[in-house]
């Protein structure tokens, strides 16, 4: 298996609210472009102009329903995709994204109650082939990242949501990471930001094979 030989690879970062992502996602993108990998950081929802503009409609408020909430995610993943992530893995670069589908099923799915079928099947019409070649998913019990997140200020809808939301979130992404384990990798989030760095520059390695 792997990827065609001089496409790059496609590692996620997955987690709940203050998993501290960003802060990997950061210090990942540094440490690939130090070991010589050319290598492209960007975030969900958004990524590419389209991407950006649902992004300031699913954050700034409104109210949807699970079906059309998961829509406007797949919507902008699909500009992403097609502007962002598709052409620089075909022009060779690695790409570290902050979310992608998987934060769909955690928040719209067991969060909102959307149904992994609906999931799936917009899963399809999005992303072809496309899947992330690692994921790493950074986990903490929600109370203690809602504490980080909320302390950041200016909580967003999923913010405001209640502790049951957080925790069926929570459960969801571990749910994720159980049934596909060779993508998968489980980080305990309430390490240092050095360990869990080492921790996923071991998961590049080992499921990657490339010496990060
Ligand atoms: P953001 O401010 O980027 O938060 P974070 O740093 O936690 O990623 O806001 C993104 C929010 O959107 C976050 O609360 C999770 C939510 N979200 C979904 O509900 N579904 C999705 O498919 C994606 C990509 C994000």
């Amino acid at each position: 298996m792997g990827p065609e030989p001089g496409r790059g690879r496609f590692i996620t970062l997955e987690g709940g609210e203050g998993a501290g992502k960003t802060t990997l996602s950061r210090a990942l993108a540094g440490a690939l472009a130090a070991s010589g990998l050319p290598v492209l950081r960007t975030r969900e929802p958004g990524g590419a102009p389209g991407a950006e503009a649902v992004r300031a409609l699913i954050l700034g408020g409104g109210s949807w329903d699970p079906v059309a909430e998961a829509m406007l995610h797949f919507a902008a993943r699909r500009e992403h995709v097609a502007r962002t992530i598709g052409p620089a893995l075909d022009a060779g670069i690695w790409v570290v994204c902050d979310r992608f589908a998987d934060s769909t099923l955690a928040y719209q799915g067991a969060g909102q109650g959307l149904s992994r079928d609906v999931w799936e099947c917009l899963c399809g019409l999005t992303l072809g082939a496309l899947r992330p070649d690692l994921t790493l998913l950074l986990d903490l019990p929600p109370e203690r990242g809602m504490g980080r997140a909320l302390s950041r200020g200016d909580a967003n809808r999923y913010e405001r949501q209640s502790d049951a939301f957080h925790a069926r979130v929570r459960d969801g992404f571990l749910a994720i990471a159980a049934q596909e384990p060779e993508r998968c990798v489980v980080l305990d989030a309430s390490r240092s930001p050095g360990e869990v760095l080492d921790l996923s520059l071991a998961a590049i390695r080992n499921r990657l094979g490339v010496a990060a």
